[in-house]
């Protein structure tokens, strides 16, 4: 669906004359599952939706070099049937194209051969269907079907943000991030200090480049969250946290030791069973006991690695507790001031993307969410702080000002909570604007937002405009 497409489905939700029950179903581009021989599923277990293109597909599995791996990024041992830069999916303007750019050992496509180097074509435009793929020739393993939608959605426009030699959209950067957040995580519980290590070295990157916190925080916004929930959650959560930090005094004088305390601090959850933690039922009391535990298990951990800065081990431990002493593990009531910011963020973060058993809400009810429904459990001038630093009107907030003017909320103030910057799509008479126009509300103060219409159902709509 393109934007236009969306901007009428937003402008019949304003006028009120929309169904909202399940209007649209995403398009995507193309989906690459795995088929029935044993490696190929152990690999890829679940549909992997592609959105943004070009999609490289080839051997990896080398956790230093995480941002040079293939997006599909395939481990393989001797006698190697993959190439390290296999096979890429394009999308150009006559649609999908599977390009090999220079296989060893090519591909089958339907039967067909793809590959120069087994006499095929280098490449072959796939139109909408379902293809049965082989990757390294006819007698590989790897087998995949890869079905293609049709071609309704725009790829995104996107900004190109920089992280240490490479230059790559954000979605891919967010990807390399959440691929490598898996990595780090698994090899905590084989080697902490060298987990430790390489997520010191990520988020490092991360902060050594303020230019790209913005972006990374709009993209983690979307209220997608990848397979493993813990994952995607924690990583959003470092987001977010570094992003407050940079808007707000909350992280004391080392940023990145607060930015390692958000990412670990559910570090515990993954000693639970994962039918829990992606169950799509609520839990029961009894499973809510066991989530409990996640606090205290994953301090225990974080403080037996060496070396290991106080406060991260505190912030597992605390990111539960209340100030009003109904938290959890202890009930205690004296929380220390950044592990009671990094849990306003969990909260926040976690309110607004996607769980196994219930959707997200939008961000401003995730703000207001926070101010109404859980008054004294955070403390005021915590809650203030927070608010200064995500806005009353966070970024994607689609909101009516009194003017009669739809638009959405593509930037915030942090002195002004209230007064955003808005990116207008249509004029008070609800007709689409033709030209882009953008309002800072700190800079007109007659002009003010009577209204937030964000709505859950067309939330997913809105991140993609
Ligand atoms: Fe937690
Ligand atoms: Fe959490």
């Amino acid at each position: 669906m393109d934007k236009e497409a969306t901007l009428e489905i937003i402008r019949k939700e304003v006028a009120g004359d929309v169904e909202k029950k399940d209007q649209w179903q995403d398009a995507p581009i193309a989906v690459i599952r795995g088929c029935n021989t044993q490696s190929a599923k152990t690999l890829l277990d679940q549909d992997l939706t592609i959105r943004y293109f070009p999609f490289h597909i080839g051997r990896g599995g080398d956790t230093k070099t995480f941002m040079s791996e293939p997006d599909l990024s395939l481990e393989e041992h001797p006698p190697y049937r993959l190439s390290r830069l296999h096979l890429v999916l394009e999308r150009r303007e006559r649609g999908i194209f599977l390009v090999d750019p220079l296989s060893r050992y090519g591909s089958i496509v339907n039967n067909n051969r793809l590959g120069e180097r087994i006499g095929g074509p280098k490449e072959m435009p796939l139109a909408s269907g379902e293809y049965e793929v082989r990757l390294g020739g006819a007698t590989s393993p790897f087998v995949y079907s890869i079905a293609v939608k049709a071609d309704e959605e725009v790829n995104a426009v996107q900004e190109q943000v920089r992280y240490g030699d490479h230059t790559v959209p954000v979605s891919l950067l967010y990807g390399r991030l959440y691929q490598q957040t898996q990595r780090i995580f698994a090899r905590f519980f084989k080697d902490g200090l060298d987990s430790l290590g390489m997520a010191r070295e990520m988020l490092q990157a991360i902060l050594a480049n303020p230019d790209i916190i913005e972006p990374l925080y709009y993209f983690s916004a979307i209220p997608d969250t990848g397979d493993d929930v813990i994952a995607t959650h924690s990583l959003n959560v470092a987001i977010y946290s570094i992003r407050l930090a940079r808007q707000v005094p909350v992280a004391g004088n080392d940023l990145l030791t607060f930015a390692l305390a958000a990412f670990f601090h559910d570090i515990g959850l993954y000693d639970l069973p994962p039918d829990i933690i992606n169950k799509k039922e609520m839990v029961t009391a009894q499973e809510y006991e066991l989530i409990k535990t996640h606090s205290l298990s994953g301090k225990t951990k974080l403080e037996a690695i060496s070396g290991m800065n106080a406060l991260i081990p505190v912030v597992a431990l605390e990111h539960h507790e209340r100030v009003d002493g109904y938290g959890y593990p202890k009930g205690s009531k004296a929380v220390s001031q950044q592990a009671e910011m990094i849990a306003m963020v969990d909260f926040f973060e976690a309110l607004t993307h996607y769980r196994p058993q219930r959707g997200p809400v939008t961000p401003h009810e995730g703000i207001r969410t926070l101010i109404q429904q859980q008054r004294g459990i955070f403390s005021p001038p915590m809650v203030k702080l927070f608010i200064r630093g995500f806005s009353l009107f966070p970024v994607y907030s689609i909101v009516r000002l009194n003017t009669g003017e739809t638009g959405q909320v593509v930037d915030t103030n942090p002195d002004r909570p209230l007064r955003p910057t808005v990116r207008i799509f249509f004029d008070r008479n609800g007709n689409m604007l033709d030209e882009e126009r953008k309002i800072d509300l700190v800079d007109n103060n007659c002009i003010y937002i009577s209204k937030d219409i964000s709505d859950r159902v067309f939330v997913d709509r809105y991140f993609k405009l």
